[in-house]
C-alpha cells in the first residue's frame, strides 16, 4: 500500500492505496464519487474523463498512486461552491445535450478542459493561428468522448454556446481566444 494525498474537488484526501488502483476505481469505489463513469475501462470512450491539475485525463488509465499531490476535479466539482451550475452544465440542459446521460460527466469535464487548451488542432487550416472554436474544431477536440446515444449535435451546440460566450467576454476585456492556455495533450489517451 502507498500513502498519498489527493485534492479532490477542493478537499485534500489522505489515502492508503494499492499501487495498482486506477484513479477511476479510487473515485468511484473508495470515495463514492460515482459521477465519473466507467465505460470501456481501456481509454477508448472518455466516459471517465476528469481534470487533473486542470488538464483532462482518462481516469481509467491514470494510476491513483501517481496522482499524489494532484488536484482532481470530477463532475461533482464543476458547479460553484454556492451551487450554481457550471456554464457547460447549464448549456447541456438548455441544449438538451444528452439522452441516457451516461457519457455526460465525461463530456462535461472534457469540454471544461478543452476550453482552456487553445492552440491548433488536426483540423486547423492555419497552424500559426489559435482558431475560433467553430463546430468542426469542437468535434475534433471532443473526439475522445463517445456518446452511444448519438447526442453529438446538441453536445457540440452546447459547447459552442459556452465557447462563444467566453470569446465574447474575452473580446470585451480586450483579450483574444489566444489568451487561453496553450494546448496540452490529453493525458492517458491514445
Ligand atoms: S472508461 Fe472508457 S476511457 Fe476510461
Ligand atoms: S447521452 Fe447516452 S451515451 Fe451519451
Amino acid at each position: 500500500m502507498a500513502d498519498i494525498t489527493i485534492r479532490v474537488n477542493g478537499t485534500g484526501v489522505p489515502l492508503s492505496v494499492d499501487p495498482r488502483t486506477s484513479l477511476l476505481d479510487l473515485l468511484r469505489e473508495r470515495l463514492g464519487l460515482t459521477g465519473t463513469k466507467k465505460g470501456c475501462d481501456h481509454g477508448q470512450c472518455g466516459a471517465c474523463t476528469v481534470l487533473i491539475d486542470g488538464r483532462r485525463a482518462n481516469a481509467c488509465l491514470a494510476l491513483a498512486v501517481a496522482q499524489d499531490g494532484s488536484d482532481v476535479t470530477t463532475v461533482e466539482g464543476l458547479a460553484s461552491a454556492g451551487g450554481d451550475l457550471h456554464p457547460l452544465q447549464a448549456a447541456f440542459i438548455e441544449r438538451d445535450a444528452f439522452q441516457c446521460g451516461y457519457c455526460t460527466p465525461g463530456q462535461l469535464c472534457s469540454a471544461a478542459g478543452m476550453l482552456a487548451e487553445g492552440g491548433p488542432s488536426a483540423v486547423t487550416a492555419d497552424l500559426s493561428e489559435d482558431p475560433a472554436l467553430v463546430p468542426e474544431e469542437i468535434r475534433e477536440r471532443m473526439s475522445g468522448n463517445l456518446c452511444r446515444c448519438g447526442a453529438y449535435v446538441n453536445i457540440v451546440a452546447a459547447i459552442a454556446d459556452v465557447a462563444g460566450s467566453a470569446a465574447r467576454a474575452g473580446a470585451e476585456a480586450g483579450t483574444s481566444a489566444g489568451a487561453r492556455a496553450r494546448p496540452g495533450a490529453r493525458e492517458g489517451t491514445r
